[in-house]
């Protein structure tokens, strides 16, 4: 079997200096594997290079497949490449002007379905991310809810474009702890084969998480990468990490974030 996303030698230079310096991974289906790094360290910038959304003066090197079929690295590929990000701010995936109902039922009316039932699986996707309104939320513009609710409606969204992976760039880093709750257990839905929503795929979706929260990478992920000035410093699981990091930065992450694993279970969640 393929792996869901398989990265090689993922390299990205400006001017002549790389950014991003040789990065390899794969992600299974299912798999949640956390982005680590101190800032700018280039973990958003390996995000914008799988989807396709570096700045034009930079450029890219290296090998991305999804689900074993090879997808160009460049700007220019099909929407459809089977890749859909969480940002931190959640504004900037949707569009202002336009009813979020509408924003969803885009891509699954694109999927083949009918107007009815397109809404209809846009109101049960909202439903599974957790917003309690969901008819409500159908009708809002995106200026009309708060962050964590808006970060929902980008998983009901990713959900409906029912891509194979999900890059979650810091989906958690500006909400309050609720909030963050909610937004993990609406991210959890991704990565779970068999949910009841029928228009989620059949396998299970593979995530990039991206974060400085280490409890929160700890408490979701299976596996993490560290990176540092463009490289793979330190990967493995979190586990592993948590208990013997070997890189500055990771024990510095640790050191920081000791007193939060007292009330970690003995293993990932997930
Ligand atoms: N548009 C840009 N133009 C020039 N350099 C950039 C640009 N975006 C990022 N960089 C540089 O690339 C490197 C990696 O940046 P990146 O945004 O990926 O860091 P990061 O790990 O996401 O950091 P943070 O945790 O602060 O979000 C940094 O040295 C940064 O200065
Ligand atoms: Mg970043």
């Amino acid at each position: 079997m393929h792996p869901a996303l398989l990265v090689q030698d993922l390299r990205v230079s400006l001017r002549g200096r790389a950014l991003i310096d040789g990065v390899s991974f794969a992600l299974d289906p299912g798999q949640r594997l956390a982005l680590l790094g101190a800032s700018g360290s280039g973990k958003s910038l390996t995000a914008a290079a799988l989807l396709g959304k570096l700045p034009a003066a930079m450029s890219v090197s290296g090998r991305l497949q999804i689900n074993g079929m090879d997808v160009p690295l460049s700007n220019r590929r099909s929407r459809r490449a089977g890749i859909t990000a969480i940002h931190q701010d959640p504004m900037s995936s949707l569009n202002p002007l336009v009813r979020l109902g509408k924003q969803l039922e885009i891509p699954l009316r694109h999927a083949g379905l009918s107007v009815p039932a397109a809404r209809q699986q846009a109101l049960e996707l909202l439903v599974s991310a957790g917003i309690e309104e969901a008819e409500r939320t159908m009708e809002s513009f995106s200026g009309e809810l708060s962050g964590g609710q808006l970060q929902r409606v980008c998983i009901a969204l990713a959900l409906a474009c029912r891509s194979t992976v999900l890059v979650a760039d810091e989906p958690t880093t500006a909400l309050d702890m609720v909030s963050q709750a909610k937004v993990l257990d609406a991210l959890s839905l991704y990565s779970e084969s068999g949910h009841s929503t029928s228009v989620q795929s059949a396998s299970a979706g593979a995530m990039l998480f991206i974060t400085h929260d280490l409890p929160v990478a700890a408490a979701f992920c299976h596996q993490a990468l560290v990176l540092g000035s463009g490289r793979i410093v330190e990967e493995g699981s979190i586990r592993s990490l948590v208990e013997r990091p070997k890189h500055q930065y990771t024990k510095q992450l640790v050191e920081a974030a000791h007193a939060d694993f007292d009330s970690l279970p003995s293993e990932a969640t997930a």
